[in-house]
């Protein structure tokens, strides 16, 4: 029987040896930093609403300008087209244009968050009752303020859309509203 003796390591083959495996594992960190850096940089291009490509989703509510002077209330109707991977789904709808107390613009949707009938704007009779009511649900009676917050039957507010301002126009994604 023979025993394997282990093999005589030289210096050279040492460093020879160990220089590979540097070389390796710095091509390995190399090549993750840039295919980190690619994704980075295509996942903005596709969800950073201020380049000029803009959504399919985004709906144009109006001019910045223009908006600023709004007092009260506005209903803004839209076309869209929601696209969810390779399904392009058309859907048209309004949301209300307010301002909060500070005078920064809200975009709520009208759909009421009890069981999603339509809000409308309260009657002057029925602000008179209530001075915060703003808008109300002809369904079941749920009522709101003129930032979408509920009044009356402890609901979750109104959903709003986050105002993006694209050259001089408030747009918002109608396909994700804040919750
Ligand atoms: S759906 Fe609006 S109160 Fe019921």
């Amino acid at each position: 029987m023979t025993a394997r003796l282990p093999r005589k390591i030289t210096r050279r083959s040492f460093l020879s040896s160990s220089s590979k495996v540097v070389l390796g594992v710095s091509g390995l960190i190399l090549g993750n930093t840039a295919l980190f850096y690619y994704g980075v940089a295509h996942g903005q291009k596709q969800e950073d609403p201020t380049t000029k490509e803009i959504p399919s989703s985004f709906v144009k509510i109006g001019e910045v300008e223009r908006l600023k002077a709004l007092t009260g209330f506005e209903r803004v109707y839209y076309t869209a087209t929601i696209v969810d991977a390779w399904v392009k789904t058309p859907k048209q709808g309004f949301v209300y244009v307010t301002k909060d107390e500070r005078g920064a613009l809200v975009i709520l949707s009208p759909a009421c968050t009890h069981l999603g009938c339509t809000v409308e704007p309260a009657t002057e009779a029925q602000r008179s009752r209530k001075r915060e009511l703003f808008f109300w649900c002809p369904c079941h009676g749920a009522e709101f303020d003129i930032v979408g917050n509920d009044v009356f039957m402890g609901l979750p507010r109104l959903e709003t859309y986050e105002p993006y301002i694209i050259e001089g126009h408030v747009y918002v994604d109608i396909a994700t509203p804040m919750k």
